[in-house]
């Protein structure tokens, strides 16, 4: 399906958009990449790594760059991070080249990478413990509750935004939402993201620790599965006589999601790993942000979700040991 189509890459230096590159370029070999590089040294050794990728120099920021790139190719992969003005200006080029922009459920065009951080409600304290009240988030069963939460929530006002704009343009947009990332970055820069983050800061403190009790638990799935997936819609979507197979817009919010892992297992199997002696630490929301930014987020709280919408059309993990992705290449990650 796939000979002389084109794709508009952001992000293709980061942890994310590396391993897409990668993914994308190990499937479809005669794809036409076109990745948005910042740097022209960077740019040119990612060209010489994949012989069917373009740099297109330039950030975020140089709006009409991204609209007439976006109107030049097949499909879009946004995995530069939350960016409403950037992503709306590639749904306009989309749009320009666009068949269909006045059915009812457009082809899928874009796919943009965003996260279920968006489900925490942070107005309530961070506790660390599973709320026993919680249940698992579907994207097919809460697909519309997903896309209504309070826009001051993390990525929720961007995945909003890029939907309403999406329909407002009549341009299929999916939303690709991993939770937590493990194993090491495919891609050929970045290699290691949050979980090399945490194994750094027990091995600093001498300690493995968590939030509460440490039953609060993320979704997982490793890396390379979150490449392959994203690799899965492009290619549902392109295929011929699929529209309205895969949901965009209001239907298109994709959680993709392995396994379930509780702070408490990840903080006694980095404990062992390490060969440390002692209980694993209980602190509070408050000490987790002060040893990282983000800590309190990341090791406090923990949402489910289930990739319903990904095993409807087929798609499965293929990674499905997290300690196995833990320990991979030497792991330094936990
Ligand atoms: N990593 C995770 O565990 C995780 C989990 C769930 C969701 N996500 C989502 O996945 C997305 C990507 O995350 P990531 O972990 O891959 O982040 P990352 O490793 O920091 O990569 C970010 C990428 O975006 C590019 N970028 C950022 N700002 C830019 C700008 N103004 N202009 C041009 N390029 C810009 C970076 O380019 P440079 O190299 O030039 O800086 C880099 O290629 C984010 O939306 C994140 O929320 C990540």
């Amino acid at each position: 399906m796939s000979a002389g189509y084109s794709v508009f890459l952001t992000g293709a230096t980061g942890f994310v958009g590396g391993t897409i590159l990668h993914c994308l370029s190990k499937t479809h070999p005669d794809i036409h990449i076109k990745a948005l590089i910042r740097q022209e040294e960077v740019a040119k050794e990612l060209e010489s790594v994949y012989p069917n990728l373009t740099a297109v120099i330039g950030d975020l920021s140089l709006l009409p760059l991204l609209r007439r790139t976006a109107a030049e190719v097949d499909f879009v992969i946004h995995a530069g991070g939350d960016n409403v003005p950037a992503v709306c200006v590639m749904i306009e080029g989309l749009a320009r080249n666009t068949d269909n922009a006045t059915t009812v459920s457009p082809r899928p065009r874009l796919i943009s990478i965003t996260g279920p951080r968006s489900l925490i409600d942070l107005s309530k304290p961070i506790t660390g413990n599973l709320d026993p009240g919680s249940r698992p988030w579907s994207d097919i069963t809460d697909a519309e509750k997903i896309l209504s939460v309070p826009e001051d929530r993390i990525h929720a006002d961007a995945d909003q935004a890029i939907i309403a704009h999406s329909i407002a343009r009549g341009v299929g947009t999916i939303l690709a939402s991993p939770g937590q990332l493990w194993g090491r970055g495919k891609g050929h820069l970045k290699k290691e993201r949050h979980s090399a983050f945490y194994y750094a800061a027990v091995k600093n403190r001498g300690r493995a620790f968590v939030v509460g009790e440490g039953t609060a638990t993320w979704s997982w799935t490793s890396i390379g599965d979150l490449g392959d997936a994203a690799v899965f819609l492009m290619d549902q979507s392109m295929s011929e006589g699929t529209q309205g197979h895969v949901g965009v817009n209001r239907d298109g919010y994709y959680f993709v999601s392995t396994g379930d892992l509780s702070m408490i297992e990840r903080a006694k199997a980095v404990s062992e790993r390490l060969g440390l002696t002692g209980d694993v630490e209980s602190i509070s929301a408050a000490a987790a942000k002060e040893i990282y930014p983000f800590g309190h987020i990341m090791w406090g709280c923990g949402e489910r979700t289930r990739a319903d919408k990904l095993a409807e059309l087929g798609w499965k993990p293929k990674d499905t040991n997290w300690k196995a992705l833990m320990e991979e290449h030497g792991g330094e990650r936990a």
